[in-house]
């Protein structure tokens, strides 16, 4: 037996008792005449002690021979402490060793595995494992496992059925850019890797399988940003004979489900908003409603005043900053340098601070009065003691900029708590996106989801506007899940592609296995899926994805730990097929 307790689990109720605990050497303290171990394991701290006067010079030695993390058995006797640690749970006791077996030597760690640590991101991503040891990554990691556990409960409970498809699947031309297989026994063709199980799900409803899920990789060949990875985790989802309404409530029931487990956060409001209004309320998709500086659009009262660089404007658009009319001039100087920066990209900021004593003073003085400014004050709720901020350029563009600025805004004066959760679903996405560079329309989620009916007849005319069944549920700003309800028969799909720009032929290479399905009796059906990875590290109160996953790659989409990827010898080239070009 390697342990009768964990390192976590001793208290002042086993004082005199005989335990085995095995674990890692965090710390040892060597006085000579006493000597001190930490032994940690994943469940925590438990203090040893070696004693002169109570243990046998050998013992001591041994004792004294131990160094960061290596691998030990002891046996001893749990006695009191005399300087308790009342932070963690073992601190009133320590364990007398009797007997020490040295079960594996460690090289000195390359950092410090302790919570605070003085290793750098790429040391601690080369040693994930290492890493790992360490509370602040276990602890994400235990923390995923309860959310997956918490979901497996929900869905089951609900009638969801786990089932898995296949990872060796095709490529298509939609969405991002795929992860490619060679295959050996067929010369020249290539598996892709996929990056959703979105078409088997939906063969699994005309499979009748009614309700499914699956905790499951996805993986995209896309830039990497805090909440992107190569590969990710969906909580996927589909149901039959469904409508929107249906999927909405089973969902909200599940956010609501891991907001009390995990959390214990009940939600009141689950608030759902058309994408319409969040791009013009928040210029943004997936806005954070945790505050306000809601947009208010200006062109009525901020044009035709004198003031060129408005007047020619698309849209004039302001918010209000709560407390900011203090900012000093160097603190807005600040703000615009940042708006300016490329990754922004505005032209510059208008601001008018509406003083404590109901004065506004504005960088436009010149051309506006106190009473243009009120009534600025007044679209953008703004109060004595507040900032409005202003903008004017390309509508879309323009609410990008400001939606940019005001979440910035909003981490820099504290108004994004970790601890307060504020989900939204948006709906009523449009089905159909231009895109520049191809001069054609894209889908916005994909070619499955269904127009809504009302609009069918404006796919003919003004493609543009038609909107989708389509939504995606927004926590504390970021976007969680997504999904739609989908085209279930073959005659609405294959206009579908044709919309898209496939040819006939290439819809049927493409999709015929799903356009076939459609005639053998596909059910109406839609469904969603979340972001896993996401969501845990909301819950957890962050918005880098990285250390809730065991094993992330870094931006460059690298695995340092194994060095992947990495080139193949000329002998598996040739078995595959492959000739690289140098
Ligand atoms: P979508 O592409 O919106 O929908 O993806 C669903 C959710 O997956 C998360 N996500 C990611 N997380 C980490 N790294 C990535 N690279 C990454 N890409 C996406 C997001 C996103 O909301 N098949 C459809 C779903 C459906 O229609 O049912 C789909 O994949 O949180």
């Amino acid at each position: 037996m390697y342990r009768s307790h964990t390192c976590g689990e001793l208290n002042a109720s086993q004082i005199g008792n005989n335990v085995t605990l095995s674990g890692w050497v965090q710390k040892v303290r060597n006085k000579g005449f006493m000597i001190w171990v930490d032994l940690r394991d994943r469940y925590g701290l438990t203090q040893l002690i070696f004693d002169e006067e109570r243990s046998s010079k050998e013992l001591m030695d041994k004792a004294g021979s131990l160094a960061r993390e290596f691998v030990i058995q002891i046996e001893g006797k749990v006695i009191e402490r005399e300087s308790k640690n009342p932070n963690i749970p073992t601190g009133e006791i320590e364990v007398l060793v009797e007997d020490l077996k040295i079960l594996n030597s460690s090289k000195t760690p390359p950092f410090t595995i302790e919570d605070e640590t003085d290793g750098g991101e790429d040391l601690r991503m080369k040693y994930r494992y290492l890493d790992i040891r360490r509370n602040p990554v276990k602890n994400k990691l235990i923390f995923r496992s309860k959310v997956a556990m918490q979901i497996r409960n929900y869905l089951s409970q609900q009638d969801f059925i786990e089932v898995e498809t296949p990872y060796l699947i095709k490529s298509t031309p939609e969405g991002a850019r795929d992860f490619v297989v060679p295959s050996r026994m067929n010369e020249g063709q290539f598996y892709a890797l996929p990056q959703s199980p979105q078409t088997f799900k939906q063969l699994l409803m005309v499979g009748g399988m009614d309700k499914y899920f699956q905790i499951v990789k996805c993986f995209r060949d896309e830039d990497l940003r805090a909440d992107r990875q190569p590969e990710f985790t969906q909580i996927d989802c589909e149901m039959a004979f469904v409508d929107q309404e249906d999927i909405l409530n089973i969902f909200e029931g599940l956010t609501r489900h891991l907001l009390k487990e995990v959390k214990g956060v009940d939600v009141n409001e689950f608030p759902r908003m058309t994408y319409d209004d969040a791009m013009r309320k928040y210029g943004n998709d997936k806005p954070d409603i945790r505050f306000g500086m809601e947009f208010a659009e200006l062109n009525e009262l901020a044009q035709h005043k004198g003031f060129n660089v408005f007047d020619q404007q698309e849209l004039v658009v302001g918010i209000a900053v709560p407390g900011a009319a203090s900012f000093t001039r160097k603190e807005i100087d600040k703000l615009i340098d940042w708006v300016k920066r490329p990754q922004v990209g505005a032209n510059g900021l208008v601001w008018a601070k509406y003083n404590e004593d109901g004065s506004l003073k504005s960088s436009v003085d010149k051309f506006y009065s106190q009473e243009d400014l009120k009534a600025w004050a007044e679209a953008t709720g703004a109060k004595p003691g507040d900032l409005i901020l202003v903008m004017a350029g390309h509508a879309n563009k323009t609410r990008t900029q400001l939606s940019s600025l005001r979440m910035h805004l909003g981490n820099e004066l504290g108004l994004r708590k970790s601890d307060e959760f504020a989900p939204l679903w948006v709906v009523d996405f449009p089905l159909l996106e231009w895109d520049e560079e191809t001069e054609r329309f894209h889908a916005m989620h994909h070619p499955f989801t269904s127009p809504k009916k009302e609009d069918f007849a404006l796919l003919e005319t003004e493609p543009g506007k038609v909107r989708a069944n389509a939504y995606d549920l927004v926590l504390n700003g970021n976007e969680i899940g997504g999904g739609s309800i989908r085209i279930h028969d073959k005659e609405t799909q294959s206009q579908m592609f044709k919309y898209l720009g496939f040819t006939p032929e290439e819809a049927r290479e493409q999709f015929g296995f799903l356009m076939d399905a459609f005639q053998y009796g596909a059910p109406p059906h839609g469904g969603i899926a979340f972001g896993f990875d996401r969501l845990v590290a909301i819950l957890g109160g962050q918005e880098s994805i990285r250390d809730f996953i065991a094993f992330p790659k870094n931006n460059a989409g690298r695995d340092v730990m194994i060095d992947a990827p990495a080139k193949l010898d000329n002998a598996q080239l040739d078995e595959l097929h492959l000739k690289l070009k140098l």
